[in-house]
């Protein structure tokens, strides 16, 4: 145990996953090798494409008790500082897309919209989303790189130092009571009196197809993962948010290991705990209680229903875990522990880090986690709100 024991998160078992459950049409629909083939040459065309480091870290894994940890740091993803980078901004693409067929009454693929071949069929379309942050940064980002207009919906929590790193992309910012939930309804309204294009990272019923983009862009981030990786992982954990990013990672371990496949964590914050909702009752539920958390990226209330439909089948486990321990995580990794390469992480990036360190005697031995355990987990983000990012490390 490396965390302080009131940092001490809970386990709760998704009963509707086992490893032998097949990767079934519908998820394919949503997550396949094509799908992912499309994103990998339109985003690795993009200026600027690099795989992001995976990060050994053996005195952490020592520490923990286990054979490998390693730890796939997206901080300088695009300069944009997060995974996030590569779903918003690729959904956009595609939206454009579409928009761009429609005026010109031929086929224009998001290839053509990313290098900038088509200014004049994308200028007069705006795209708008709700975020806690990164989503949002990534969507103004994919705007303004591809010449179209966007208008992000922030709540009243988000930092303004994140709603000014998106205003810097050339996006407008607007402000809106009540949660991320609430901001994510007033974004579709607004949008649909509009007419302008709603870019957001959950999915409800009836909406679907931009969701489904930008998850696929995630996999990007999972599948850089596996191909660096020495040897598979006997464990993946995954901090959660509406669940887009873990499922990505999920679907793309399913498809590659098949019935081998790791086993799949999830990291809910306390506060905001809505796949240990959903998967304590079998069916997307919503978080319960005011949904607050320091972890602004994983300050959703709700699952998305795409991701539902692949971590039903295929997510095994979700852990609380508790605000507590998060700045001692992130001290952890930022000071070199144990001698390992430091690594810059923000507070919505090291869910699943503390999950896998903070488990006990009974909860290794639930999740089989023991001294051959190979563990992958994602930071998910850098600093992407600097001054608070140095708060929380020194505080
Ligand atoms: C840094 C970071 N990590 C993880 C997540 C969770 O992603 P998802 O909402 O797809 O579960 C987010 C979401 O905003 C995030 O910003």
């Amino acid at each position: 145990m490396i965390l302080e024991p009131q940092a001490q998160p809970g386990l709760i078992r998704n009963s509707l996953a086992s490893a032998d459950k097949p990767w079934t049409a519908a998820q394919d629909a949503i997550l396949s090798d094509e799908a992912l083939a499309e994103a990998r040459r339109v985003i690795g065309s993009w200026q600027g494409y690099a795989p992001t480091p995976l990060v050994a870290l053996p005195g952490l894994a020592a520490r923990a008790g286990i054979a490998a940890l390693h730890l796939k740091d997206e901080g300088g993803r695009f300069g944009i500082g997060s995974f996030k980078a590569l779903g918003g901004a690729y959904a956009v693409a595609q939206v454009l897309a579409r928009a761009a067929s429609a005026r010109a009454g031929r086929h224009i693929s998001a290839e053509e919209v990313a290098t900038g071949a088509v200014p004049d069929l994308v200028r007069a379309e705006t795209v708008t989303c709700a975020t806690d942050g990164n989503h949002g940064r990534s969507v103004a980002w994919g705007a303004q790189r591809f010449g179209c207009r966007a208008v992000i919906f922030i709540h009243q929590t988000v930092s303004q130092g994140r709603a000014d790193a998106i205003a810097a992309f050339g996006a407008e910012v607007r402000r809106t009571p009540g949660t991320y939930d609430d901001s994510v309804r007033i974004a579709a309204e607004t949008a649909q009196a509009e007419g302008w294009h709603v870019v957001s990272d959950t999915s409800w019923g009836g909406y679907t197809d931009v969701p489904r983009h930008v998850m696929q862009g995630y996999e990007i981030m999972a599948t850089e993962a596996f191909e660096s990786l020495p040897q598979p992982p006997t464990h993946i954990f995954l901090q959660t948010g509406v669940g887009g990013m873990a499922a990505a990672v999920a679907a793309l371990a399913k498809r590659r290991w098949g019935a081998a496949r790791p086993v799949i964590v999830l990291a809910d914050p306390v506060g905001a705990a809505c796949w240990a909702e959903s998967y304590a009752a079998g069916a997307p539920t919503p978080a319960k209680g005011e949904v607050e958390t320091m972890q602004a990226g994983l300050a959703c209330g709700e699952v998305s229903l795409l991701a539902w439909e692949i971590l039903r089948d295929h997510g095994d486990w979700v852990v609380t875990v508790p605000d507590e321990a998060i700045p001692g995580a992130m001290r952890l990794l930022a000071r070199s522990a144990g001698g390992d390469p430091a690594v810059v992480a923000g507070e919505s990036a090291v869910a699943g880090l503390v999950a896998c360190l903070s488990a006990d005697g009974a909860m290794r031995g639930a999740l089989g986690l023991g001294p051959a355990s190979r563990v992958l987990v994602f930071s998910t983000e850098g600093d992407t709100d600097p001054a608070l990012y140095r708060r929380i490390l020194d505080s």
